[in-house]
């Protein structure tokens, strides 16, 4: 679980997503990124166009993957999906809460059935953090958006799972329902500097260590910079002038 995640350097917290049409464009990127962040984030986009291509080439080549393909569908289905994530070798994969507790436990039983090597962390989406209040009364869910991921998070827990992905803005809750050890990975990360293209609730890479994330994810700010690899420099610097000690929470 954690443990191994609290007494990470910085660099080794930095999650890039791949989100590119081709796997091409995936290769290229991390190309100019090896050796300057822990991990890179294969996602539905590369997925659907290509398969399993870039994910394959980065684990063979050494590099840690999420596999963000958010499995929602019957325990057995998401079972067998997330054991083929841990024969593939990634380091994390991740499912929707919202599949409820079987398919979650189902989830995690899977990883641990994957032959390869270290079971992958397995992650829940709780709220899509584009959902509003008004978009879960359609839905017929109850309770305000920060209650439900409070919710959906202590039940991904409880069935068994590693940790979640949540926004910045919802850390501090979840650190204080599911403890030190539940792993916590923020999206939606911006400099003070940069533009927040469609994130709507964003944070800076340190406001998001000192709330508590494990890892953060960040996708256009550094792989459309016109020096990707300065641009995680600069990332990695921002999330190391945290003031609490790395991961303390
Ligand atoms: O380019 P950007 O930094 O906005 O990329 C953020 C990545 O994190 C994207 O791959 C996006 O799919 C993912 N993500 C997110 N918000 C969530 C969950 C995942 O932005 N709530």
């Amino acid at each position: 679980m954690r443990a191994e995640e609290v007494n990470l350097p910085a660099r080794e917290k930095l999650i890039v997503a791949l989100d590119f049409p081709t796997a091409e464009a995936g290769i290229e990127a991390a190309e100019k990124l090896r050796g300057r962040v822990g991990m890179f984030k294969v996602g539905s986009e590369v997925f659907t166009a290509e398969g399993p291509l870039l994910a394959r080439y980065l684990i063979a080549s050494g590099e840690q993957v999420f596999l963000d393909l958010k499995f929602h569908d019957i325990p057995n289905t998401v079972r067998g999906a997330c054991r083929q994530a841990a024969e593939m070798g990634a380091r994390m994969t991740n499912v929707h809460a919202s599949g409820g507790r079987k398919m979650m436990e189902a989830a995690a039983e899977g990883a641990r059935e994957g032959r390869s090597g270290a079971k992958p962390l397995v992650l829940a989406v709780t709220l899509l953090t584009s959902l509003s209040a008004q978009d879960l009364d359609e839905l017929g869910i109850s309770g305000a958006p920060e209650d439900v991921v409070v919710r959906w998070s202590r039940l991904a827990q409880s069935a068994g799972l590693d940790g979640v992905v949540a926004s910045a803005r919802e850390i501090a809750a979840i650190r204080r329902a599911c403890g030190p050890r539940f792993v916590i990975v923020t999206p939606g990360i911006r400099s003070a500097a940069s533009p927040s293209n469609d994130q709507v609730r964003t944070a800076t890479p340190r406001a998001a260590m000192e709330a508590g994330a494990d890892y953060l994810v960040v996708g256009r700010p550094i792989t459309g910079a016109p020096e990707p690899a300065a641009a995680a420099d600069s990332v990695v610097k921002e999330m190391e002038a945290t003031a609490a000690s790395p991961g303390s929470s």
